[in-house]
């Protein structure tokens, strides 16, 4: 698949989520195998006029090539302004956020509240496309409503505006996250336009990858909650994809992935920091394991990487593992 002139060899995609996918949660999952990531959304107007810390979001390293930016707004000008940011920040895509429904985004216009107004959005991407030369995407919902009328009105504007890929997640703004994802919205968009179009919503596994991007037609799948603690799973979808037997994770894949993804945090947040967000963020990786509320009890006060080291390493033994 290609997004303008970049070529993706892998067709997944991981999804933005806000305070997750910051730096070395991306270099995991693309350590992992995923062939896209993006940020997550940054404010236009924090870009432009706020701290330090909206623009340290736009940090990037090479290894996570190429990096999709999330950014999200209402204004075309300083949407413009924020684009060139991120672009100049090294973003080898730009993404535009129209999905996000989270009342204080769409109080301001952006967000899905843009899926309302296709003339505003429009001249949002205009200006947007004419500042920056890098691939822009746009991410969408079915619309303000279910039908999925909107998204496929909105995505023919952004075809017609120059976007090079749309990320669709087939649930209503009204609908936040309740419901199914109707993955027929995201055949309709396939339909409607030429650019690549990234289906996304209630992928839970390589099987339900593979069945999206079968019924579908999409030509990569996004991977958003299911991906969270499971970066195995964008691997797993290409072996399903390629008709290769999809492997399990064992103990010793778990565990090193944990300690890689701990050491990376503590050297992105610095110690005390990193250890503050591990101590929910490694309790994701044992999701639904035996003894997982033990191990999350033990990482409730971690204060340093050598504790988060032995608490994993003690949560192995539990297990009877041999690994060491
Ligand atoms: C915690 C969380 C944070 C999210 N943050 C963003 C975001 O920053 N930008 C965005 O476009 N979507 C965001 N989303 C939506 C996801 O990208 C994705 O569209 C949604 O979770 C559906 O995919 P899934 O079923 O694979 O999780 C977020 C979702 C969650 C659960």
């Amino acid at each position: 698949m290609n997004i303008g002139p970049l070529v993706l060899t892998r067709p997944t995609v991981m999804a933005p989520l806000a305070a997750i996918t910051d730096l070395p949660f991306r270099l995991m999952v693309k350590r992992a195998g995923c062939g896209l990531v993006c940020s997550e959304m940054i404010s236009a107007n924090g870009l432009i006029y706020g701290s330090a810390k909206t623009r340290k979001m736009l940090d990037t390293r090479p290894e996570e090539f190429p990096l999709s930016v999330q950014i999200f707004g209402s204004d075309p000008d300083l949407m413009a302004r924020a684009a060139v940011i991120a672009a100049e920040s090294g973003a080898a895509i730009l993404d535009i956020n129209f999905g996000c429904s989270v009342k204080k985004v769409i109080k301001t216009g952006a967000g899905a509240a843009l899926m309302k107004e296709p003339q505003k959005a429009m001249h949002l991407l205009d200006a947007v496309r004419k500042a920056i030369g890098i691939p822009l995407t746009i991410k969408i919902r079915s619309g303000w409503n279910p039908s999925g009328l909107e998204a496929i009105a909105l995505a023919k504007i952004a075809q017609d505006a120059g976007v090079d890929a749309i990320a669709v997640h087939p649930r209503s703004a009204l609908q936040g996250f309740r419901g199914d994802a109707d993955w027929r919205i995201i055949a309709a968009v396939k339909q409607a336009v030429q650019i690549p179009v990234i289906g996304n919503g209630d992928i839970v596994s390589a099987e339900s990858a593979v069945k999206m991007l079968s019924e579908t037609g999409c030509d990569a799948v996004m991977v958003g909650r299911h991906a969270i603690g499971n970066p195995w799973i964008f691997e797993q979808i290409h072996h399903a994809w390629d008709g290769i037997p999809v492997q399990p994770v064992d103990t010793p894949m778990r565990i090193n992935m944990m300690l890689s993804y701990l050491h990376e945090s503590v050297l992105y947040w610095g110690e005390s920091l990193a250890c503050r967000m591990m101590r929910s963020r490694l309790g994701w990786f044992v999701h639904g394991m035996p003894h997982s509320s033990g191990f999350r009890e033990s990482i409730r006060h971690l204060s340093s990487e050598t504790e988060a080291h032995d608490r994993i390493m003690d949560y192995m033994q539990l297990k009877g593992s041999h690994y060491a």
